[in-house]
């Protein structure tokens, strides 16, 4: 069963108006491959932007986090609702810079990721480990545990991707080699089919993430259970083009 190849884009905390602009331009002045899924992650305060401004039909829009409940008194947060009234159609839960520095919980993340389905959005459910937990030996145990705290209050798989982002490896240039990004995944998949089923595991879209780029995105095309790439840094520059072209 063949999985689409999935290419997201996490700005994180940079960009201004014009930037945000002239980055969606690479994506817009380009022949993007139909059959890749590409969904870029803009701050929040320039959502509506971005959806204004991207014309291509195979790039969607996500937020990077949102709250787990509707409007009302949480100031500073965003609600799933808002994210669609702007237009996008996806967001990014429990990112590992949202778990290590703002401190979200497992059953937090877990909680946004129920209620953005709720809403109709459809989520990247970022997992990993931090270089600690890799050195213990406890990298499964803790993309188990992450991932445990959703299955259980989630049944539905659909509309989810997850993305596999070692904590060592993001925005460190040190990119998981192939080889040990194939094995965790595998793995990870394997756990999700004592949780979720076999059926929905083996649909599920599993991506890599951490320093991704131009280059060593080939380096991952024959890696079965790797689906594609959560990108950080190369995702603001025009070399997130050559990395959605990766599997050409
Ligand atoms: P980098 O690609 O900058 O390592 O970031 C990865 C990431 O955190 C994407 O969510």
């Amino acid at each position: 069963m063949a999985r689409q190849f999935f290419v997201g884009g996490n700005f994180k905390m940079n960009g201004t108006k014009e930037s945000v602009k002239k980055i969606i331009g690479y994506l817009n002045d380009s022949d993007l491959p139909a059959q890749v899924e590409v969904v870029i992650a803009p701050p929040a305060l320039y959502l509506g932007l971005a959806v204004e401004v991207n014309t291509q039909k195979t790039v969607a829009i996500a937020a990077q986090n949102v709250f787990d409940k509707d409007a009302g008194a949480f100031t500073g947060e965003i609600c799933p609702a808002q994210v669609k009234d702007l237009g996008a159609t996806w967001t990014l839960t429990g990112h590992s810079e949202r778990r290590t520095i703002i401190k979200e919980s497992d059953e937090f993340v877990a909680n946004k990721t129920k209620f953005a389905l709720e809403q109709g959005l459809s989520v990247i459910l970022c997992i990993g480990e931090t270089l600690e937990e890799r050195k213990a030996g406890i990298t499964l145990d803790v993309c188990a545990r992450q991932l445990d705290a959703a299955s259980k209050i989630i049944s539905d798989w659909t509309n989810i991707v997850v993305a596999y982002e070692p904590v060592w490896a993001i925005g460190t240039g040190l990119a998981a080699t192939p080889d040990d990004a194939q094995e965790t995944h595998k793995a990870i998949r394997a756990h999700l089919a004592t949780t979720i089923g076999e059926k929905q595991a083996a649909e599920v879209r599993i991506l890599y993430g951490g320093s991704v780029n131009g280059k060593n995105a080939k380096e991952f095309k024959d890696k079965a259970d790797v689906d594609g790439f959560l990108v950080g840094g190369a995702s603001l520059k025009p070399e997130f083009v050559d990395i959605i072209k990766s599997r050409l």
